[in-house]
């Protein structure tokens, strides 16, 4: 609706509150109602009908939040709106969106095989090594997808940037790669800000929306940006599952949506700084950072990618020791997992975020990432120099 018109700015701020005037009021109401009464008994049943199979709401109303919420609604629009897709299916967590798109492509594929791009997320990782979903997993590079995939294949999962080495993956060829299957791209360190998977003919575009989207370190939540049959699977899954977002951080992610262009670019700008400063830094044997030509061997920022983004990692040349002690001696930096809010964040990922990883695939001991918040650029560069005892 949005995307021609608009600039990115415009649609952050004014997608999802398009009624507010009419309603005679300046910000989103907050539905906390868990049921919601019924006009009669017919038109709430067909209602109910139509939002469990993974449609909307009718003439019935909202029926009951496991179905639908009018509040968690409006993030929906706003970030489909944002990701140029028709719609966005909002849950309680990145990986409770992760859950439903697997079994969404189990469901409707030609079985239950998935083929994913490594590295990915710890807990992405996790879910298809153990076969919890009732699937199964061929790990690949991002250059084995065509030789991966197998008549039984429903899906192929990658990240780009991936968590947490920041490799770029080539989403058109991919694309080419993957023929018919469908794709889900995991988004999140990219944000909608910097990159649109669904322009590169990505069907599910899913964030873990406790990380940029709400930016403030408040909100669990996940969503799926998605065309309208693949969101409508996505609801049903949801409804069935209990998986759905709370209306509050439905509230706070669609607040957090009106500031992210302004947070990502004023974030990425000082992560391109001490990126550049990181690489002259002795302790630091690799900088892995997408703004630098070494990272980027495709010249996928700019093509695909909007801008390099606000996360980097780096190999320590003194490896886990050294890594134990950045990770205490940090002061503006926080030590702690998670990324994408106003404050910067440390954290060691092989002992973290990615200790369910397969040995073989786990990052290394002297790998640590760190997420760029909005301080000064100065002040985040001196933290860093006097916890490497610079
Ligand atoms: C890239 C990525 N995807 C998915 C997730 C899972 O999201 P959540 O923690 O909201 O369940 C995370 C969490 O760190 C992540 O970094």
């Amino acid at each position: 609706m949005y995307g021609s018109e608009l600039g990115i700015d415009s649609v952050a701020v004014h997608a999802g509150r398009e009624d507010l005037a009419a309603l005679g009021v300046h910000v989103p109401p907050i539905d906390l109602s868990t049921t919601n009464p019924l006009p009669d008994i017919e038109s709430g049943g067909l209602s109910y009908e139509s939002m469990a199979t993974g449609g909307h709401p009718t003439d019935g109303g909202f029926v009951y939040q496991r179905l639908w919420n009018p509040t968690v609604a409006r993030f929906e629009k706003g970030l489909a709106a944002l990701e140029g897709t028709a719609e966005a299916v909002a849950f309680a967590s990145g990986m409770a969106a992760v859950t439903a798109t697997i079994l969404a492509a189990a469901q409707a594929g030609p079985g239950r095989h998935v083929v994913a791009v490594r590295p990915l997320y710890g807990g992405t990782d996790h879910i298809l090594d153990t076969g919890l979903l009732g699937t199964t997993v061929t790990y690949c590079g991002a250059h084995e997808v065509s030789q991966s995939i197998r008549p039984d294949t429903c899906l192929v999962i990658l990240e780009t940037p991936a968590n947490p080495t920041l490799e770029l993956v080539d989403l058109g060829a991919v694309r080419v790669a993957a023929g018919d299957v469908p794709i889900m791209v995991d988004n999140t360190f990219a944000t909608p800000v910097l990159q649109n998977p669904a322009a590169f003919g990505v069907d599910l575009v899913l964030h873990s929306a406790t990380k940029y989207l709400g930016g403030h370190g408040d909100v669990l939540g996940g969503v799926v940006a998605a065309p309208a049959e693949w969101a409508g699977r996505l609801r049903s899954i949801r409804a069935i599952t209990g998986a759905i977002l709370h209306p509050l951080g439905g509230y706070l992610l669609h607040r957090g949506l009106a500031t992210l262009p302004v947070r990502v670019r004023t974030q990425q700008e000082t992560a391109r700084r001490l990126a550049e400063w990181l690489t002259s830094v002795p302790a630091v044997r690799k900088v892995f950072y997408p703004g630098l030509a070494e990272c980027d061997p495709e010249g996928l920022v700019g093509r695909q990618m909007r801008g390099p983004g606000a996360m980097i990692s780096l190999d320590l040349a003194g490896g886990f020791a050294e890594a134990t002690m950045l990770t205490k001696n940090v002061r503006l930096f926080t030590h702690a997992v998670s990324l994408g809010g106003v404050d910067s964040l440390i954290q060691h990922p092989a002992a973290l975020t990615h200790r369910p990883v397969a040995p073989e695939a786990r990052p290394g001991a002297g790998i640590v990432r760190l997420s760029i918040g909005l301080e000064s650029a100065e002040d985040l560069k001196a933290d860093l120099a006097q916890a490497l005892g610079i």
